[in-house]
């Protein structure tokens, strides 16, 4: 039996380690979805070269020079015109509009480098190794106006380590989010969560 494939739009601002892990997962047949658009916030997404070595699609739309309004305009026709049913957030450093936000209700993932709704907001993994908690890790919620705050629908903890260093630990939460990502979108487009 072939799967209906959704279509996934990743919204990303840099290096896009995190799209990387989900174009990755798309390639198995039974993934539910297919990447069709990365648009980046950037002049120069490092994320946006590495897409288009896999043929999907992928453009700068630096957010400093058009605005939050013209951006967010042009990204709507974009993921209008491609039928897009999931935008994935993914290392995007930009917050969109709650106009925005509700146009795509339900339809917005992000994914943050804290067990939600603990360390909401910037440099997560410091805020967490900071207050010396012994798990931390990463979410991935469904986008509201309000910043790190959507339901919820996967997570994976990291343990603390002993000896470790903000840099080792930054590094373990993000090999967690690589799982995590595809997990949660395989979880929601399965409507297993
Ligand atoms: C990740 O840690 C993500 O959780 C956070 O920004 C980082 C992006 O990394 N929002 P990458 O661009 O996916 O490599």
């Amino acid at each position: 039996m072939t799967l209906n494939k959704k279509k996934i739009a990743i919204f990303i601002s840099g290096r896009g380690s995190n799209m990387l892990s989900i174009i990755k997962a798309s390639q198995d047949p039974s993934f539910p979805a297919e990447i069709s658009l990365i648009l980046s916030s950037a002049t120069n997404a490092a994320g946006v070269e590495k897409a288009k070595e896999f043929n999907i699609p992928a453009l700068n739309m630096p957010w400093k020079r058009l605005g939050q309004d013209e951006f967010e305009k042009k990204a709507h026709d974009l993921l209008k015109k491609d039928s897009i049913d999931l935008i994935c957030l993914a290392g995007f450093i930009r917050i969109l509009s709650a106009d925005f936000i509700l146009k795509w209700s339900g339809k917005i993932i992000n994914i943050h480098p804290s067990l939600l709704p603990a360390f909401k907001g910037l440099e997560a993994q410091k805020q967490a190794f900071d207050y010396g908690v012994k798990y931390t890790g990463c979410t991935v919620h469904h986008v509201v106006p309000e910043l790190d705050a959507g339901p919820i629908i996967h997570q994976k903890a990291v343990p603390v380590k002993k000896n470790d260093t903000l840099d080792n630990l930054k590094a373990r939460i993000l090999e967690a989010e690589h799982i995590c990502y595809p997990e949660a979108i395989e979880l929601l487009l399965k409507n297993k969560v």
